[in-house]
């Protein structure tokens, strides 16, 4: 137990460590655009991880930030702090989020469903605590669109997901079989990353 939760750890501390430089070069300035979308004042964030949008979290709006593994969320509390951050934050799943229904305006989530384990209950969650007429923002890596490279993904996914890491999940159309209006589709570095902005209906 105590050597997983090293290793968990020293994971969340390389997560930082690798995605420095993906963030000075570029990722930032992405996380920030995003973030402009966010509507209403009551907002959620799913798999805030150790919390590399809270330094471009939008002002005057209340976040909670959802996070199932306490390592990465323990960096992301420090973070918060740094950053004089309005979030607070809870150890959970997008599969079972601690919530009223329609509680918030706002839901948000950067690289998590390809690490969800059932993407459609998410998607059900989601829309449970969405209010009527809510934004939901995603960007995420998918499987491609074009052919050869689509079946490049799915033959490399069968690797990545015994690391739990899915890399062609088809989140747009999992997001719209769920009940959520799709209202954008962006396609970033090639059509791997789409920025995704649905509504509840
Ligand atoms: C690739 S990281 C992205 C972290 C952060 N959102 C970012 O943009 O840097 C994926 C995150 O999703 C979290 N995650 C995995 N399964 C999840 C689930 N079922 N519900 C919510 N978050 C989950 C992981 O623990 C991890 O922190």
């Amino acid at each position: 137990m105590a050597l997983k939760k090293f290793f968990r750890k020293i994971f969340a501390l390389a997560y930082d460590f690798f995605m420095s430089p993906v963030e000075r070069t570029g990722l930032r300035k992405l996380r920030k655009k995003i973030l402009r979308l966010v509507k209403g004042e009551n907002v959620l964030e799913l798999g805030v991880g150790t919390g590399l949008n809270i330094p471009v979290y939008p002002d005057g709006v209340k976040i909670i930030g959802v996070e199932p593994k306490f390592e990465m969320l323990e960096r992301a509390i420090k973070r918060a702090k740094i950053f004089k951050s309005n979030v607070s934050f809870i150890c959970a799943s997008a599969e079972a989020l601690p919530f009223e229904d329609e509680k918030f305006d706002t839901v948000f989530a950067t690289f998590v469903f390809c690490e969800v384990n059932n993407p459609e209950k998410g998607f059900s969650e989601i829309l449970r605590v969405l209010k009527s007429g809510g934004r939901l923002i995603l960007l995420e890596h998918v499987r491609p669109d074009g052919k050869f490279a689509s079946k490049i993904f799915d033959i490399a996914n069968r690797f990545t997901s015994i690391f739990g890491e899915n890399i062609n999940r088809r989140t747009v159309e999992l997001a719209q079989r769920s009940g959520i209006k799709i209202e954008k589709v962006e396609n970033i570095y090639d059509g791997v990353v789409k920025l995704i902005v649905g509504m509840k209906p």
